[in-house]
């Protein structure tokens, strides 16, 4: 597969074009962004994990039933993946309360939900991502009611496969970020990255944050957080 020209620049990622129209290359960066940018940082060795726990675990969900844009890995910081039409939600599940949930509603950080919670944020920088409802999403046509179905259904399917995962790593998972696109059939599939960068993961037994929260509230020891997760997770997955 021939890399060719690179068609983005993101935060976490560089996109490459290419000799296959329907392929992409994914590149893994070591720099970290947060609050939509302000905070800029370097996490090193930061890619190669991201890349290879997101692989792993896209491949895990591949085998329990939900389409991902995996195809093969390259090297330590490069993916094959397909190329889809990102659909521009940030798709969140939460299995405990904290961050923006509790900085919104004033809630008790920390609260075990009876059943996770999805909640959707309108992909535009200009607008710093505004939280959106379904009914403003089918307004906007971001995607038709059968493709937000299949999301939702699809998110709490990875927060049970995953859940499940982390829970046999020592793992509280306690919420994450996904995003999705279309195939050029109009097949959705998962796509981007799952990751500590988009997902909070704290230690089962202390409760030590294993993830981006490291990085953002200045936590200390964040590439070691990094290293103990990917540590944690291939100690379990013999895939
Ligand atoms: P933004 O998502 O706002 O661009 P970002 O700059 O942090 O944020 P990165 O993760 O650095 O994004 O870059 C990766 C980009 O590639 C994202 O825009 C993501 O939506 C997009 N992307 C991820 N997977 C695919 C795919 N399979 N096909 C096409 N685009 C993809
Ligand atoms: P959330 O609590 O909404 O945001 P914040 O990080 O501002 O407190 O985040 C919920 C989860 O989704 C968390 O694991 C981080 C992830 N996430 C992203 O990866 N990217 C995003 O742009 C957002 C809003 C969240």
């Amino acid at each position: 597969m021939e890399k060719k020209e690179q068609l983005y620049e993101g935060k976490a990622k560089k996109v490459y074009a290419t000799d296959d129209p329907e392929l992409l290359i994914v590149s893994y960066k070591d720099d970290a962004t947060a609050f939509n940018g302000k905070k800029k940082g370097t996490i090193a060795g930061k890619g190669i994990i991201n890349n290879e726990m997101s692989n792993r675990l896209m491949r895990k969900l591949e085998k329990a039933g939900v389409p991902t844009h995996y195809v093969e890995e390259l090297n330590e910081r490069e993916t094959l993946v397909k190329k889809v039409q990102i659909v521009p939600l940030e798709v969140i599940v939460r299995n405990i309360s904290t961050g923006s949930f509790c900085k919104r509603y004033g809630f008790p950080e920390g609260v075990v939900f009876d059943e996770p919670t999805v909640e959707y944020s309108y992909k535009n920088d200009e607008l710093n991502d505004p939280l959106i409802c379904e009914s403003h999403v089918l307004a906007m046509k971001l995607t038709t009611r059968g493709e937000l179905e299949t999301i939702r259904t699809y998110a709490l399917r990875v927060n049970e496969v995953l859940k499940e995962f982390w829970r046999s790593c020592g793992v509280t998972l306690v919420d994450f970020k996904l995003e999705f696109g279309r195939l050029p059939d109009g097949t959705i599939i998962l796509a981007d990255e799952i990751s500590p960068d988009t997902s909070r993961l704290w230690d089962a037994e202390t409760g030590k944050k294993l993830d981006k929260d490291r990085f953002r509230q200045d936590l200390g020891g964040v590439e070691d957080a990094y290293a103990e997760i990917m540590g944690r997770l291939k100690a379990q997955d013999h895939a």
